[in-house]
């Protein structure tokens, strides 16, 4: 690996603002002295007012893709340094990660050079680590589940079966379930002990399997004793769901012996609290090659979560391969320094792309289903469009003022134009494509965050609301989210998005299931206007949110801290009235990739609120208990 020639050093100050400060440091480790070249950093925290910089000079910005130039004549001799301040900020800088995520240069002639960054330092106020996000915990009882059954009434034996097998008489169906969960395990924990053997081992345990449609297709029950395990299930997916507490019980009293056991005798009986137990993940702003999506849906599985919402396009790329329109998949995933879509969110000189083949789709579908989750595309309509604009700029109204809104990220003039009817030929030909490739009864189509005002300048939208008596952007957004439903219909699907579909009219509550996620009041009046609804706030539910106020703690700050005893006690039901709570469908964690740069950060934020958003969805209120999760927890695999 070559050392990196420059660094960007960054500091926040809560001085010298009315946002703070940041103070730049450029610093030359390379041999030759450096003149004549730009600056570029990403970050999230964004420049508004160009005037407020000192000893540099603000060129641009495009959402937050930021370029500066030096003082006239600046050369920066071998190890030596240029440090300069800004603070004309939109927002505070609260953690670490609200600094520079990336940076480069631009040289004279063109040429893009890699700048090394750090994490955001906190000047001028306090800045002590973060706290332990986990106590040690306490089990009342020495099994290691998770989610915790609905009835556990079980005796922890002194050893444990080296492995489980199907009896004698299992079914064929019953023999591929072993092996299914036996490879899930091998996924998740390579070098880990099998739990289960599909041929007979005398120092094994016999699993006899009996199905009873009667318990509910994700219902489970075990009953233990010396010589056998009895698996009473109501469909496949409680049978997966037997055995995966069969893994999990006999993983931890391996792992930590005496610390978790396995039962020798008595019963567990299991189901899930609620029928929507979600997990999203945004491949858009940054890209996770198919081999990541297909071990989180292996965790999903794990933790008995059973969908997985695909968040497959936003601004920032369109990831969903669509035959009918392949510039989607070129024009719509490169940022870079000379693409259309400039670097963003920890791009750099390089430029990066990726996207999904209707093969890799196929392949994490069928991986998924294998497992009983089922995928939830979404495309990201009709905000959060840019990509799909670059792709496909006859899309935009030619007329509409350049920047005559803008999203609440910064992106200017993101949202498909309603008034155009190349809009909905190009939906048409991507819904035609994702009912081929998604089996799901939802499509999810966004409809979050269209920014107040967006489209108010393009002469073809105000035609089209003077025509149909339409005024302001939210109702004509319902204009064009009823259109996207009756696509939908039409295509024998149900809509799924984001709670402000039902903005400025809605599309009508019959089949549409709404995600509350700016709070939870939010779900309770969609429940309250008929909506079905699932529970995604972001102040519990949204994984990008940092774990504490620390500013060393990584993540998001728009909805708060939301600490793992947080998400864990959160009771999406809580405020819910009793007439409403059968609208309540479920609830779901959110992994936006903003913040999720590395490996490291990702794990460090996903784990573990994302069990605890699995057991919070299972497990009913009466049986949840914080330092037992806290107990258990550590075991959990990671992505
Ligand atoms: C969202 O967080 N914009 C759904």
């Amino acid at each position: 690996m070559q050392p990196v020639s420059y660094r960007l050093e960054s500091a926040w100050q809560p001085d010298g603002g009315p946002f703070g400060r940041f103070t730049f440091t450029l610093v030359n480790l390379s041999d030759h002295p450096l003149s004549d070249f730009r600056l570029v950093y990403t970050s999230l925290t964004r420049v508004i007012d160009s005037a407020a910089c000192e000893n540099a000079v603000f060129l641009r910005r495009n959402a937050n893709f930021h370029e500066f130039a030096p003082p006239k004549g600046l050369v920066l001799g071998a190890g030596e340094s240029w440090t300069f301040t800004v603070s004309g900020l939109h927002r505070q800088a609260k953690h670490c990660t609200d600094g520079a995520k990336s940076a480069y240069l631009t040289l004279s002639d063109g040429r893009h050079v890699p700048v090394a960054v750090s994490d955001l330092l906190l000047e001028g106020a306090a800045s002590d680590p973060p706290p332990q996000r986990l106590p040690e915990g306490k089990l009342d009882l020495p099994f290691a589940l998770q989610p915790w059954p609905v009835k556990i009434d079980v005796v922890p034996g002194d050893g444990f079966p080296v492995v489980l097998y199907p009896a004698a008489g299992s079914s064929k169906d019953e023999i591929r379930a072993v092996d299914t969960a036996l490879a899930l395990f091998h996924r998740l924990f390579p070098g880990g002990h099998a739990p289960f053997t599909l041929a007979s081992s005398p120092q094994g345990r016999p699993i006899l399997f009996a199905e009873k449609p009667e318990l509910g297709s994700e219902a489970y029950a075990l009953t233990f004793s010396e010589r056998e395990i009895r698996v009473e299930y109501g469909a496949a997916a409680g049978r997966q769901y037997g055995l995966t507490t069969l893994a999990q019980l006999l993983d931890g009293a391996r792992r930590e012996r005496g610390k978790f056991r396995f039962p020798v005798s008595g019963t567990i009986s299991d189901r899930p609290r609620y029928g929507w137990r979600g997990c999203h993940l945004d491949v858009s702003r940054q890209f996770y090659p198919t081999a990541d999506v297909m071990r989180l849906i292996d965790i999903l599985a794990w933790f008995k979560l059973n969908i997985f919402h695909w968040h497959l396009t936003d601004d920032e790329a369109w990831r969903l391969e669509i035959k009918a329109c392949p510039t989607l998949t070129t024009l719509g995933v490169l940022r870079g320094p000379d693409e259309p879509m400039l670097p963003q969110l920890g791009n750099g000189a390089e430029p990066v792309g990726g996207f999904y083949s209707q093969e890799e789709v196929r392949a994490i579908v069928a991986h998924a289903g294998a497992l009983n989750v089922e995928v939830v595309p979404e495309i990201d309509i009709p905000g959060h469009s840019t990509a799909a604009l670059v792709a496909l700029p006859e899309l935009a109204d030619g007329q509409e003022a350049p920047e005559s809104y803008h999203s609440v990220q910064g992106y200017p003039n993101n949202a498909l134009n309603p008034a155009i009817p190349l809009t909905y030929e190009f939906l048409e030909k991507v819904f035609d494509e994702m009912v081929e490739l998604f089996p799901s009864q939802y499509i999810h189509i966004g409809g979050d965050e269209v920014a107040n005002g967006s489209w108010l300048a393009s002469p073809l939208a105000r035609k089209l609301m003077e025509e149909e008596g339409i005024s302001g952007t939210f109702a004509l957004q319902s204009y064009f989210l009823k259109k996207v439903k009756q696509m939908l219909t039409a295509r024998g699907r149900k809509l799924a998005g984001w709670n402000e579909v039902a903005h400025g009219g809605g599309v009508g509550t019959e089949g549409t299931l709404l995600m509350a996620w700016e709070n939870p009041q939010v779900g309770i009046e969609l429940a309250r206007e008929g909506y079905d609804v699932v529970m995604t706030p972001g102040q519990a539910y949204y994984l990008d949110m940092a774990q504490a106020e620390a500013f060393q703690e990584p993540g998001a700050s728009w909805a708060g801290t939301a600490t793992p005893a947080h998400t864990y006690a959160y009771e999406a039901e809580g405020e819910f009235p009793e007439e409403l709570k059968h609208r309540m469908k479920g609830l779901q964690a959110c992994i936006w990739s903003e913040h999720f740069l590395s490996r490291g950060y990702f794990n460090r934020l996903v784990f573990p609120r994302l069990s605890a958003i699995a057991e919070a969805a299972w497990t009913p209120k009466s049986q949840k208990d914080w330092l037992r999760f806290a107990a258990i927890a550590p075991l959990s695999p990671i992505l």
